[in-house]
């Protein structure tokens, strides 16, 4: 046990899921990998959606290793690159052909720390997948999420994953055009964390946004974003797996093992406690593991959230997405 809080198990804490259906985004890897173990343990039906076949194949062989025996839940891969935002409409119209329900939604994958690199649309990778696509993927699923809302005893929830790496922002952004969108921030010391925090901040502003919009239009679904904590989901990866015998002993003085990782995440999407208290808990902010948290004046900056929407709208209108 890392320093979170023992005060939630999703072992002993989490409701049985049996009939649910989940969709989690890079279920395959690190924080969404348990995160899919925790639910699928508890009977949900998981969608994994991700990018690679052969990935996918080894981690739900993997979570079969670990166990989901019998009467447990089921894991399904789909097939997801966020890096195109027509991939995220083409997987929620093949999703919609699939189920007839959509419980609970966890935007999760990510770009972490990585070189800066365009996609063929004019946007930076990492705002793409990180943000736009999932943006995408969202208002596809919307209206099995509205329809599933609308079943009596529903408790529908989309959870984002973000971070307290949005706490690193500094200054003012704006966020008027994909210029902006597309900053590098070069002269930031880390540049390459710097634009990771950056989607991390417009994570938290798309979801409060989206919040206030699906409870302007009366919808009772909840939206939660997330920081997990600090999560070791790198020592088992190259480059440094080759070294972990040494280095993930230190690594664990100061971050969680990935199964604990998640469980800020499988609170957010499906502990009883926000169902039994859920306008409490729509668009409010939590760190783990399901601690109400106040994030930057930034990241509260309903005018800034806004203009990001437009500026994503817009350009998903000009690509015939939205
Ligand atoms: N670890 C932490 O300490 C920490 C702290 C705060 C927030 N978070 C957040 O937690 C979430 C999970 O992070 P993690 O640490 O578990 O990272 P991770 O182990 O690197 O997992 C990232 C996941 O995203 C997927 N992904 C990346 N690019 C993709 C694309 N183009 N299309 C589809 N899937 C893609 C990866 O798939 P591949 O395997 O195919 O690359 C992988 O499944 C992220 O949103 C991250 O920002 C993590």
């Amino acid at each position: 046990m890392g320093f979170f809080s023992k005060s939630f198990d999703p072992v002993t804490d989490l409701p049985d899921l049996s009939g649910k259906v989940v969709l989690i985004t890079g279920g395959n890897a690190g924080i969404g990998y348990s995160t899919v173990k925790h639910l699928a343990r508890h009977g949900a039906k998981v969608y994994m959606a991700a990018r690679n076949k052969s990935k996918a194949e080894a981690a739900i062989a993997q979570l079969k290793a670990e166990g989901l025996g019998p009467g447990n839940g089921e894991v399904i891969w789909l097939e997801l690159d966020l890096k195109d935002p027509r991939n995220a409409k083409k997987t929620a119209e093949e999703f919609m052909k699939l189920e007839k329900r959509l419980d609970i939604l966890i935007e999760n994958a990510a770009v972490l720390v990585e070189n800066y690199a365009m996609t063929p649309d004019g946007v930076q990778e990492l705002v793409m997948v990180n943000v736009i696509s999932h943006v995408v993927l969202t208002r596809s699923l919307q209206p099995l999420l509205d329809q599933t809302a609308a079943e009596p005893n529903s408790d529908v929830r989309i959870i984002v994953v973000a971070s307290d790496g949005h706490r690193f922002v500094s200054g003012q952004p704006r966020f008027r055009n994909l210029d902006e969108l597309n900053d590098e921030l070069k002269s930031s010391f880390f540049p390459s964390f710097a634009r990771y925090c950056m989607s991390k901040l417009q994570n938290m502003l798309y979801a409060s946004e989206l919040q206030r919009r699906l409870t302007a239009a009366g919808s009772p679904i909840t939206v939660i974003p997330i920081h997990p904590g600090a999560v070791n989901t790198f020592t088992d990866k190259p480059p440094l797996a080759n070294f972990k015998f040494i280095i993930k002993p230190i690594v664990s003085l100061f971050f969680v093992q990935q199964d604990e990782g998640a469980y800020n995440s499988v609170f957010a999407a499906a502990s009883e406690e926000v169902a039994k208290n859920r306008e409490k808990y729509k668009g409010v902010y939590l760190t783990p593991v399901g601690k109400i948290a106040e994030p930057t004046k930034t990241a509260k900056d309903e005018e800034l959230a806004k203009e990001l929407w437009d500026t994503v709208e817009k350009f998903l209108q000009e690509k015939g997405l939205w």
